[in-house]
């Protein structure tokens, strides 16, 4: 199931409405702490620049390449883009042998681009319908609800959700029913279930098989800068933080919540009576959600694991030293001419400018390398940061982690 829904996200790539998302990004203008990109743009981008003819995400696209949806990138976007710099020889290789021209980017779009491949380290590992009919029974959804034909009958059959590829719709709608499903499961002394690890999509998994579900509806990937605007709109601020920016009724998200998409609602659900509780306290009414909503949200909290830690100028003099960029660089007219002056290049200004014309100047640079005799440059873990904190504090001005612009100034109330 999972491979479908990853067909469905890549096909967005055609068919998806053309939103693009102007962002903010690494030291322009900005409210934001994390302007990744947009991954549904990113989607797109994978597949108009080239990258599916050689890379298959779960088994659909190309072979040359190895397959991408192994949520092998499922770390921070400098680390991202450290991996494609990394992998950038063999690629050229390739790009040569099929005569490819490598594919280039604007910083904007590279942003977009790599939360794409981040977004494919959100998704759950296929669910397991087997587990999810144990589920279905220890978790007490058989007492009250029928599916296909067998069940209780407190609440309504749950054989529609069958057509959903996505569990964002189980998700959404366990959310708007949540307040009523616990108000009955206490009237019928039924625990209120619990979620955790990959029972979400066991669950959904079970319900597709079980109910003989055959359409696909998919939700596209979300935004998450919409589902920044989305936290304050629905009123998530007035008692949660963002990294100290907000509400201190319940906890700080920002950075708090690890794991998949699927996990974060868990997360959610589970402490729904909590939740509503203090919202009643506060005159709040529990705000109702659509799919695309909860999808815009959870992709908003997501992303917080996707904000590089701010790299270390110092230990990036070292990165620079031992990778020997200075054999054909100079900084600030200090060293080699081979290549352009690193520390006056008027667009080298952010992270995010800087990895993308490493990218964008690849092939040169291999090339020249292949003459001065210097190895290929592996940039492992935080280096990508370090390196680059190091080039920019040479212009002078201060450094920014990337993605992000200034801290976050939650708003407060409806904009
Ligand atoms: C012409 C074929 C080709 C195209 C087009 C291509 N790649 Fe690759 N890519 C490869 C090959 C081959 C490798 C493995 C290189 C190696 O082993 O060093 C690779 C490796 C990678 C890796 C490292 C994967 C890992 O498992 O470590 C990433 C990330 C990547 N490519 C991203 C992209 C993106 C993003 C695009 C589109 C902008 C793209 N590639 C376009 C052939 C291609
Ligand atoms: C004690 C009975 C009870 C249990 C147990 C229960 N539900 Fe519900 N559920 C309900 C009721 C009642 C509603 C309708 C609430 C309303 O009227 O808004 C509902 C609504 C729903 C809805 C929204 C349906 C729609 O079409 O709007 C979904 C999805 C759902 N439940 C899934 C589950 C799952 C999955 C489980 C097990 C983890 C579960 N429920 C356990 C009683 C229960
Ligand atoms: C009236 C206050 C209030 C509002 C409004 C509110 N929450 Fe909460 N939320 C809480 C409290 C309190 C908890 C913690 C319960 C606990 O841990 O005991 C919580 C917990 C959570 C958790 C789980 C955190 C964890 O670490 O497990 C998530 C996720 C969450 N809220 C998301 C949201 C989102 C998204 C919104 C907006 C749609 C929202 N909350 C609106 C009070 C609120
Ligand atoms: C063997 C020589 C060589 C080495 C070593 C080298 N580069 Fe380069 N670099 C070049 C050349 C030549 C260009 C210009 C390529 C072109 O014109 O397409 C370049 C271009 C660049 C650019 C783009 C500049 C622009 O004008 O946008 C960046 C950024 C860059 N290099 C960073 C680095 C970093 C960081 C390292 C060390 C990890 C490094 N380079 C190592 C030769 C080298």
């Amino acid at each position: 199931m999972r491979r479908w829904i990853v067909v469905g996200l890549v096909l967005f790539a055609g068919v998806g409405p053309g939103a693009g998302v102007r962002q903010a990004v690494g030291g322009h203008e900005g409210l934001s702490v994390l302007l990744p990109g947009n991954p549904l743009e990113g989607s797109r981008l994978f597949t108009g620049k080239g990258c599916l003819r050689c890379h298959a995400v779960h088994g659909v696209g190309g072979t040359t390449g190895p397959d991408l949806g192994r949520g092998l990138l499922n770390r921070p976007l400098l680390e991202i883009a450290g991996v494609m710099w990394n992998h950038s020889p063999g690629m050229e290789h390739v790009f040569q042998e099929k005569r490819i021209a490598r594919p280039k980017f604007e910083p904007q779009e590279m942003a977009s681009l790599l939360s794409f491949l981040y977004y494919l380290g959100s998704l759950d590992p296929p669910g397991d319908a087997a587990a999810g009919a144990r589920l279905f029974r220890q978790k007490g959804c058989q007492t009250c609800h029928a599916l296909a034909g067998k069940g209780g009958s407190v609440g309504p059959e749950l054989d529609k959700y069958s057509r959903y590829a996505s569990p964002l719709y189980l998700t959404a709608a366990l959310w708007k029913r949540g307040q009523a499903m616990a108000e009955t499961m206490q009237a019928q002394r039924v625990p209120r279930p619990t979620f955790e690890g990959n029972d979400i999509p066991d669950l959904l998994a079970f319900i597709r098989s079980a109910g003989g579900g055959t359409e696909r509806v998919y939700v596209a990937p979300g935004n998450p800068k919409r589902g920044e605007e989305l936290f304050t709109e629905k009123r998530c601020v007035e008692c949660h933080s963002i990294r100290g920016h907000g509400g201190k009724v319940g906890p700080d998200l920002g950075m708090r919540l690890k794991g998949s998409l699927m996990r974060i609602t868990g997360f959610m659900w589970n402490k729904g009576p909590k939740m509503w509780a203090k919202m009643a306290e506060r005159g709040i009414t529990v705000p109702s959600l659509t799919e695309v909503e909860m999808a815009d949200l959870i992709s908003y909290l997501y992303f917080f694991q996707f904000i590089d830690p701010p790299g270390d100028a110092g230990r990036g003099q070292l990165v620079y030293r031992e990778k020997r960029c200075g054999t054909c660089h100079a900084l600030r007219g200090v060293g080699e001419k081979v290549g352009p002056d690193l520390a006056t290049v008027e667009k080298l200004d952010t992270p995010l400018a800087v990895i993308t014309e490493m990218w964008n100047h690849a092939s040169k640079m291999e090339e020249k390398m292949t003459e001065e005799n210097v190895a290929w440059p592996v940039l492992k873990g935080g280096e990508t940061a370090d390196l680059i904190a190091h080039l920019l504090s040479m212009r002078g001005g201060p450094t920014q982690p990337a993605g992000a612009a200034k801290e976050p100034e939650p708003r407060r109330g409806r904009p």
